[in-house]
């Protein structure tokens, strides 16, 4: 497997992410589920890569992260694994696995990184999860919180919507974060977030925060790659850039190549595989 390999020069592990925060140096975060993707990902030198519960959304189609399974993360954790020769590999923790008790969630996440190869995993909530991002830091796993907006509780906030508007809220994370920091997370995913209270958390905070919808001051950007790539269906929220259009590329060629097998323009002979000359007159074709 690639992670018993040596190491490629310049891999990204935590002392790289604290360096990068401490010279005020923006990194970059995307999304994979598959080998494919993390080879592209990682070979156009993103830093982090997040093997998310957004595959719920994306990949399997189920509407939203709840139902994602922790096979499911390991399963596409372990190709994105192979596929990774340089970016940090994170795994998100999927809803329930960290929620019954402290010594299952250790459980769980070692089952990430030992079977998935994740470098350090991710889970969702504020204070109620101090304690629990203690207890995984303890036990050597590296832990990335997320406070904002948090997907798994969509059923509770009845949608996905901006977070910390009120000065109330605002502040409420504001402490969550520093909370999370004192615990020891390396560093925090801000989800739709005012741009005013993401700055505030990253300048007063020492670990790295990872913006999505948070604005421009947070020490590192993540998207979902399929919203980047143009490969997701419905309305996008304001913040995502779409990059390419792989939807609308891929959809040309599937035409294009259906019209050639119907044309009978595909397969053609140069394209295919004969007998030899021997064996043709062997058997009098
Ligand atoms: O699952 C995911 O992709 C995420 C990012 C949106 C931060 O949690």
């Amino acid at each position: 497997m690639a992670y018993l390999q040596p190491d490629k020069e310049g891999k990204v592990y935590l002392p790289a992410i604290r360096a990068a925060k401490e010279k005020g140096e923006k990194l970059i975060c995307l999304t994979a589920y598959d080998y494919p993707t993390a080879r592209i990902v990682d070979e156009a030198g993103v830093d982090m890569i997040l093997v998310g519960d957004s595959i719920g959304n994306v990949i399997h189609g189920y509407g939203n992260t709840i139902p994602v399974s922790l096979d499911e993360i390991t399963s596409a954790c372990i190709a994105v694994k192979r596929g990774t020769e340089r970016a940090m590999v994170v795994a998100d923790m999927p809803f329930g696995t960290y929620h019954v008790s402290e010594d299952e969630s250790v459980r769980n996440a070692l089952r990430l990184m030992k079977y998935g190869g994740a470098e350090a995993v991710k889970l969702e909530g504020g204070r109620n999860r101090a304690e629990l991002v203690r207890r995984l830091v303890s036990e050597e796993i590296p832990v990335v919180a997320h406070i904002g907006l948090t997907p798994q509780s969509v059923y509770k906030m009845g949608g996905y919507r901006v977070q910390g508007r009120t000065s109330e809220q605002a502040n409420r994370l504001i402490e969550d974060a520093k909370l999370l920091e004192d615990a020891g997370a390396f560093a925090i995913v801000l989800e739709l977030v005012p741009r005013e209270v993401a700055a505030k958390i990253t300048e007063q905070l020492n670990i790295s925060t990872i913006g999505i919808g948070a604005g421009s001051s947070c020490d590192i950007q993540v998207l979902v790659l399929h919203d980047l790539m143009g490969m997701t269906f419905g309305r996008q929220p304001r913040f995502v850039r779409q990059y390419a259009n792989l939807r609308q590329i891929m959809t040309d060629a599937i035409e294009r190549w259906s019209s050639d097998v119907r044309s009978g323009n595909y397969p053609n002979d140069s394209e295919s595989y004969g007998l030899t000359e021997e064996t043709r007159k062997e058997m009098g074709i």
